[in-house]
């Protein structure tokens, strides 16, 4: 099969489109012919530092395609069933970046008649994102319809890729969206996502707006830059409200106020993807899954979240194009 793989840590030269054997599916798991893989910033991280398992990594761990092998003890009713495929390539060596990849049944999920657009474009951001909606006291560890429901959620950089998730799910799930942007363009952005208040935080008083939207705090901050937005999150979080830090801000570290956190109890919650609770990990997949065969998961420009998709072979400057902060959702085309 065509695959890009890497060898050695390093920058996006180490990628090397390949032609690299077939994996079969052991038990358990399933083989997905795939369509499309999202690129997540996590991609380039791992590729720079984080060792090839097995030696040879593929790498990319979203993708959405077709299952066209099952191992033993599958049920062979999945072949020809289209799929979203998540956190393939975690510790694993069977990334999404060519044309199959095998992962356990259950991190192949059922997409229904979602193009593979949606399905690439779920996994990482989506499973972050519910996990920040859902950690907190005052909210339910599930979303739905209604489930947040007279509920305000600040999303700190609403037109990323795991703010537009947010800002999305939050909808959903019927919350009031307050989002933060730094230009006119990001605001069209995580408007279009569904935010029902856009601030531009370079250019307006990001605690003043909140208090006056919500003047008892916000229940939920999902937090993209905590080093930087402490200060303003600890003047805005409710009561018993959380404030979820899913970035590491390139190592900088977060300065909290004590005092000023007791009085809400609030929650300060790191988040990192892979590692969520088991539980709230299942969760994540069925309640991403539902709201995707809801129809309430949209991608491209009018979804506040642009499209750029690259052949296999440019896998590499699909890389770049995330390392370099590109506003929307990277994707790979497997089949060009
Ligand atoms: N912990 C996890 O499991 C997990 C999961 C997914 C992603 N991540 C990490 O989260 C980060 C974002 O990922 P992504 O895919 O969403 O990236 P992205 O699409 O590049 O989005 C990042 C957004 O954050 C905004 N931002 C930066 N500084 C900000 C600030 N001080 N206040 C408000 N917004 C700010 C950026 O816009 P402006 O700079 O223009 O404001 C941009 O819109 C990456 O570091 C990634 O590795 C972690």
């Amino acid at each position: 099969m065509r695959a890009i793989t890497y060898t050695e840590n390093g920058g996006p030269e180490v990628l090397r489109l390949t032609d690299s054997p077939t994996p079969d599916p052991g038990p358990g798991e399933v083989r997905v012919r795939l369509a499309l893989a999202g690129v997540n910033p996590t991609d380039w991280k791992s590729r720079q530092g984080t060792p090839p398992a097995g030696g040879v990594q593929v790498p990319g761990q979203d993708g959405a395609g077709t299952v066209d092998a099952v191992g033993r003890g599958v049920d062979p009713a999945v072949l020809g069933q289209r799929v979203w495929v998540w956190e393939a390539a975690w510790q694993r060596p069977h990334g999404t970046a060519a044309e199959y990849t095998v992962v356990p049944l259950r991190q192949a999920v059922l997409l229904g008649e979602a193009p593979f657009e949606i399905g690439a474009a779920l996994g990482i951001p989506f499973l972050t994102a519910h996990r920040c909606l859902t950690l907190g006291e005052s909210v339910p560890d599930r979303l739905g319809p209604g489930a947040l429901t007279g509920r305000t959620v600040l999303v700190q950089g609403g037109a990323g890729a795991v703010g537009n998730a947010a800002i999305q799910l939050a909808r959903w799930a019927d919350a009031t969206v307050i989002a933060t942007v730094s230009s006119p363009r990001k605001a069209q952005l995580a408007a279009a996502a569904g935010a029902s208040h856009v601030v531009d935080y370079t250019q307006q008083d990001v605690v003043a707006f909140v208090r006056e939207v919500v003047p008892k705090g916000a229940d939920v901050i999902v937090e993209v830059s905590a080093a930087r937005n402490a200060a303003i999150d600890a003047q805005v979080v409710g009561m018993h409200g959380a404030v979820a830090m899913y970035a590491d801000d390139g190592g900088a570290e977060v300065t909290i106020p004590v005092r000023a956190q007791m009085a809400p109890n609030a929650r300060w919650n790191f988040v990192l993807v892979y590692t969520q609770p088991e539980r709230a990990k299942v969760l994540g997949v069925e309640d991403v899954n539902a709201a995707v065969l809801d129809g309430a998961i949209r991608v491209g420009e009018d979804a506040g979240l642009p499209l750029h998709v690259f052949p296999l072979a440019q896998t590499a400057d699909a890389h770049r194009a995330v390392e370099d902060g590109v506003v929307g959702k990277v994707l790979v085309d497997v089949t060009a």
